[in-house]
């Protein structure tokens, strides 16, 4: 398995890993070597093309995306799969768990495998990966660092309302399911960006331009780009996978920043 990891013990392992967005083309290498070493993968695509390339690098994987249909919610989901990927550490496999992105960034049974994993004594490793918020970065042209960047997920922002700086940009993700707080919901919600928009509208303009955003994840998509007023918000089509992001309020007369890092 992975080079980090001490030994090839008999002793279980687990390593999770990121495949980026863009199939096979974000894939990183020590992502791709722990992948083609392990004695099983287990998958969180989402994307059937994505899931068959894994199968042709590693012939033992396993999909885990039907837990989300067998799941009552998407807590009790991520429950579901935790305790399978444990359960093959705990027989002496070494396992290597594949998400899409990065495997840490908004995932919550990656976080909560190795957690567990690590308590009861096993070597258990993250990988990084290409998120969502790296192509947003790249396709948009916006630099983190230029004005600082706040990133929330969309319903945590709508229900806790956070003090925002709107003098530095914000990404929220998982707007489709603005509003689903019973965690039931698998698709988009149609009333999210309704909900999404009046209470951006507390802290900027309604004529302030936002851009909802979705990644190419094969290389012959170009990235879903759409710019509108927040005011018009409710209108856009949105899916699972879009992203928005709210670039920094400029007050009238304010200089930009000047220095270049
Ligand atoms: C559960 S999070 C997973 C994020 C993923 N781990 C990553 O590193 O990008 C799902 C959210 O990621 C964002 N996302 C996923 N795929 C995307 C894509 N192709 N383009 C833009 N955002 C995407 C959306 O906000 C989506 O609701």
């Amino acid at each position: 398995m992975e080079a980090h990891l001490s030994v090839q013990s008999l002793k279980g392992s687990l390593v999770i890993g990121g495949v980026g967005i863009l199939l096979a083309g974000h894939c990183t290498l020590e992502a791709l070597n722990a992948i083609k070493h392990a004695d099983i993968v287990f998958s969180v695509m989402g994307d059937e093309l994505m899931q068959q390339w894994l199968e042709d690098l590693n012939p033992n994987t396993e999909s885990l995306q039907y837990l989300y249909k067998t799941s009552h919610s998407r807590p009790e989901a991520y429950r579901a799969m935790v305790d399978k990927i444990l359960a093959a550490v705990r027989q002496g496999l070494h396992v290597c768990v594949v998400f899409y992105g990065h495997p840490g960034v908004f995932v919550t049974p990656s976080h909560a495998a190795i957690k567990l994993a690590r308590a009861e004594g096993y070597e258990a490793l993250m990988l990084p990966g290409v998120s969502a918020e790296d192509c947003l970065t790249a396709d948009l042209g916006v630099d983190p660092g230029r004005f600082g960047c706040q990133s929330y997920e969309a319903h945590h922002f709508v229900t806790t309302m956070p003090a925002i700086e709107t003098r530095a940009a914000l990404i929220l993700w998982q707007i489709a399911v603005v509003g689903d707080a019973s965690f039931t919901r698998f698709d988009a919600c149609p009333e999210a960006l309704e909900t999404l928009s009046s209470v951006l509208q507390a802290h900027y303009p309604a004529d302030h331009l936002v851009t909802v955003y979705a990644a190419a994840t094969l290389p012959t998509m170009a990235p879903e780009i759409e710019v509108v007023k927040l005011a018009d918000l409710a209108g856009v089509s949105v899916s699972q996978a879009s992203t928005l992001y709210v670039p920094p309020l400029r007050k009238q007369g304010r200089p930009e920043r000047a220095e270049p890092f």
